[in-house]
């Protein structure tokens, strides 16, 4: 299996310990493990992208976007127990009155609603507040992204406000989208 997670098999992982991942470039969840991205992701990533319950959101990937965008030093490889069941990846603003990191996430939809995005998101972070020494860090859901919304608060970030017409969507029309902030000193690590 490639992807995805029963919640049958990902619950008991709740209790086990923390992964190992010394002497490695990945970073640590509680249960999952950010892996940095290599050609060998691609075609997960195309299927967690190309499901419709995450197209919805993410739409229009294909190969060659997923290559450009989500390979490289900006993007990791969410892992369960070894499989490879979303991707998280940043961007950095670095001019430095302005300096924070941008984030985003997408888990295949048999991971969705076990914590597992929580995790993944906060290892990010985490990382991006200690090792990158950023102070801020902001994401942009979809403002009728109520799962996402409140995965993301469960981290730590709050809402700052709407963003009308933000984005285009699958349909053409414009969306609206909600960023949110974390600032270091509210992380709840
Ligand atoms: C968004 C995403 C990363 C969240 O990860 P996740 O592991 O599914 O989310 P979590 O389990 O950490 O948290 C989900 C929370 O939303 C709640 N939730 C689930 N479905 C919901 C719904 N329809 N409306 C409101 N809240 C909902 C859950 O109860 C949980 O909250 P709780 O911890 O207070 O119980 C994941 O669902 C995903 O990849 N979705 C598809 C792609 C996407 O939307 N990406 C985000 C683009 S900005």
């Amino acid at each position: 299996m490639t992807v995805g997670h029963s919640p049958s098999t990902a619950a008991p992982l709740r209790g086990a310990p923390a992964p190992d991942v010394e002497g490695t470039d990945a970073l640590a969840g509680q249960v999952v493990v950010l892996r940095p991205t290599g050609s060998e992701h691609v075609s997960a990533f195309i299927d967690i992208l190309r499901h419709p319950e995450v197209e919805r959101w993410w739409g229009g990937y294909d190969l060659e976007r997923v290559r450009r965008e989500l390979l490289g030093p900006h993007g990791y490889a969410v892992e369960l127990a070894g499989d490879v069941i979303g991707l998280v990846i940043f961007h950095e603003e670095d001019d430095p009155d302005y300096r924070h990191a941008g984030v985003d996430i997408a888990l295949h939809p048999d991971a969705h609603g076990q914590g597992l995005g929580a995790d993944a998101l906060r290892t990010l972070v985490r990382y991006l507040f200690t090792r990158r020494d950023h102070h801020r860090i902001v994401i942009d859901p979809a403002a009728t992204n109520e799962r996402a919304i409140r995965s993301y608060e469960r981290v730590g970030f709050r809402p700052v406000g709407v963003m009308r017409r933000y984005e285009r969507g699958a349909d053409g029309t414009w969306h609206d989208g909600l960023l949110m902030d974390l600032l270091r000193e509210d992380f709840p690590g």
